[in-house]
């Protein structure tokens, strides 16, 4: 198949384009190298059937003569808090026009489109687990908003596509995703703790660290997104993990795979941070037979050794 990959540079994208060329497709790229990685573009070019365009989704598309396509992943979009907040207005455009313009490419080409959604949709939740049908608690004027509403704002435009003009859709709600491949400076709990620690500084821990989150591992979650695709579901499905850990014990976990002692300072808590996190699963087990598997130190101890040997890589 013939499949188009908006955001392929970036974290998830970088290793779904990967899993897809090795599947035997052919992956077109486009990606405005906003926060993704030229690096990563390089390595998926030692692919066949790998091709890079680099453009931002809210302009006209213009992706020339790549032939007629099959699927469209739209991940294009910054899903780190640092990176979305730098321009709020460019994440709505990013979310609304960009999702518009590639729905109407997958229309145009008649290809199957996946949306990469949030859990952020469910804002902070005032139920738990979360499950597909809860409607959400999201403040509109925050400063998460414009990634939380243009997220939601997506949604709805992926389902009017769907009813008005039978647009063939799939939306992927993703929970919290970690793994090889994030950026070292992108402020995520995981690469900050990791990094903190590999470089011997002490961990920051925004609030008391109570708060849970659930974290799924890359290669779990690309899984899961290549199964939503193939799969007859048009409604939203939750895809991560259900293993829900504090914020605390996840710096002593990260303290135990990294073999160093942990030694923590407490910031201000961040606005409209969700105090818990954690998925209902039984869509994505029922409908896509698929789960998470790679346990949470496993995960953390691949993750750890990439950015061992990316920080090796920058010493040289
Ligand atoms: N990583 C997570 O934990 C997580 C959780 C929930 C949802 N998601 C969603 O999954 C998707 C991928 O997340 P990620 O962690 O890989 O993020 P990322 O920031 O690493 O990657 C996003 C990619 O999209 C590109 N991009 C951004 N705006 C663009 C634009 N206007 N035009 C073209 N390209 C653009 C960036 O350059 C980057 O390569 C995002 O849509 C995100 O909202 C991720």
């Amino acid at each position: 198949m013939r499949i188009l990959v908006a955001g392929g540079a970036g974290f998830i994208g970088a290793t779904l384009c990967k899993q897809l060329l090795l599947r035997g497709h052919t992956v077109v790229c486009v990606d405005s190298l906003q926060t993704g990685s030229a690096l990563a573009i390089d390595r998926l070019r030692k692919f066949g059937g790998f091709s890079f365009i680099r453009q931002d989704i809210v302009q006209i598309l213009d992706i020339g003569a790549v032939g007629t396509l099959d699927q469209v992943y739209n991940l294009a979009c910054p899903a780190s808090p640092r990176h979305y907040q730098k321009d709020p207005i460019k994440t709505i455009e990013t979310n609304v026009i960009g999702t518009r313009n590639l729905l109407d490419l997958a229309l145009q080409n008649g290809a199957r489109f996946l949306l990469a959604s949030t859990s952020e949709i469910y804002g902070s939740p005032e139920r738990k687990p979360q499950r597909e049908d809860y409607w959400g608690n999201v403040n509109t004027t925050g400063p998460r908003a414009c990634y939380d509403e243009g997220k939601r704002c997506a949604e709805a435009l992926v389902t009017a596509y769907r009813s008005q003009h039978q647009a063939d859709t799939r939306i992927a709600r993703i929970f919290n995703t970690y793994g090889p491949g994030m950026q070292r400076d992108d402020g995520r709990v995981i690469s900050n703790f990791v990094t903190c620690l590999l470089d011997e500084k002490k961990i920051e821990i925004y609030g008391d660290g109570n708060q849970t989150r659930s974290f799924c591992y890359v290669d779990d979650m690309v899984d899961g997104l290549i199964a939503l695709m193939a799969s007859d579901c048009a409604t939203p499905v939750n895809l991560g993990s259900d293993h829900e850990v504090s914020i605390m014990e996840l710096a002593c976990i990260v303290g135990r795979v990294i073999g160093k002692s942990v030694v923590i300072t407490h910031c201000p808590a961040l606005i409209d941070d969700p105090r818990e996190r954690r998925p209902d699963l039984e869509k994505c087990r029922r409908v896509l037979g698929w789960q998470a598997i790679t346990p949470l130190e496993l995960g953390l101890r691949k993750t750890a050794a990439f950015f061992a040997k990316t920080q090796q890589a920058h010493v040289v």
